[in-house]
């Protein structure tokens, strides 16, 4: 094994104390977590969305790709400067919808967020003003098959120093082989991701073990 090696690994009793010591929840974030488990609305961890707030917070132009009911996106609203914005893609109007309401509840304005209800690559294919960018940070946690040509589309709309991040890399373990996967199911769609990204000298990039694996990469200035 390459890496060193760690006897180690946090408790429940850690997991806890870092839950204790973070800053208290907004309460609808924690009023999405209590609808999207129930209702098999797929968000991201916890950590992982205190884990994009930490990246936001520097940030002024967001582009998120796959916005469900909007949990990412208001963990990313709300750690940005006031004259930061996002801009969020789902082809899901009714759970777009749904995130609006919630957004609002938070008491973002409707500026702060912009919704584009199209596919990802169909939207960048398009001329919709608020996808020219520049970006300096994007969140990619839409179709697995599809994160490849998301960054590739993208490439031209990051400002040096952007911040890449995407969900759902470890795919519960299909990633890596842990765990059995099937040709199709994204594994090795999110293997070649998680390679070709890791290679490319134009990024720093880091696979963080958290929720279900967060990839993070820097676009070198
Ligand atoms: C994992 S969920 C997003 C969760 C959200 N980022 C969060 O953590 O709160 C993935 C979303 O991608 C959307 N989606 C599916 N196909 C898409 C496409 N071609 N382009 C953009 N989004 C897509 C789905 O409708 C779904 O709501």
């Amino acid at each position: 094994m390459v890496r060193s090696d760690r006897t180690w690994s946090p408790t429940s009793i850690d997991l806890d104390w870092i839950e204790a010591t973070g800053r208290p929840l907004h309460p609808v974030l924690i009023e999405m977590e209590s609808v999207a488990d129930p209702e098999g609305i797929p968000i991201l961890s916890r950590d992982s969305g205190r884990m994009l707030a930490v990246l936001a917070a520097n940030r002024r132009r967001v582009l998120e790709v796959g916005t469900a009911i909007g949990y990412s996106t208001l963990w990313m609203a709300l750690a940005l400067p006031p004259d930061g914005t996002v801009v969020t893609i789902d082809p899901d109007r009714a759970r777009t919808d749904r995130a609006r309401a919630f957004w609002r509840r938070a008491g973002l304005p409707d500026t702060r967020i912009s919704v584009v209800n199209e596919p990802a690559l169909d939207a960048f294919e398009g001329a919709a003003p608020e996808l020219r960018g520049p970006f300096d940070m994007v969140f990619i946690d839409a179709l697995k098959d599809e994160y490849l040509a998301y960054l590739a589309a993208l490439m031209d709309r990051l400002v040096p120093g952007a911040v890449v991040v995407a969900d759902n890399v470890l795919w519960s373990g299909r990633t890596s082989g842990a765990r059995p996967s099937r040709p199709g199911d994204g594994s090795d769609a999110l293997r070649e991701f998680c390679a070709r990204v890791s290679a490319d000298p134009a990024f720093e990039t880091a696979i963080l073990p958290i929720g279900d694996g967060l990839l993070v990469a820097t676009l070198r200035p």
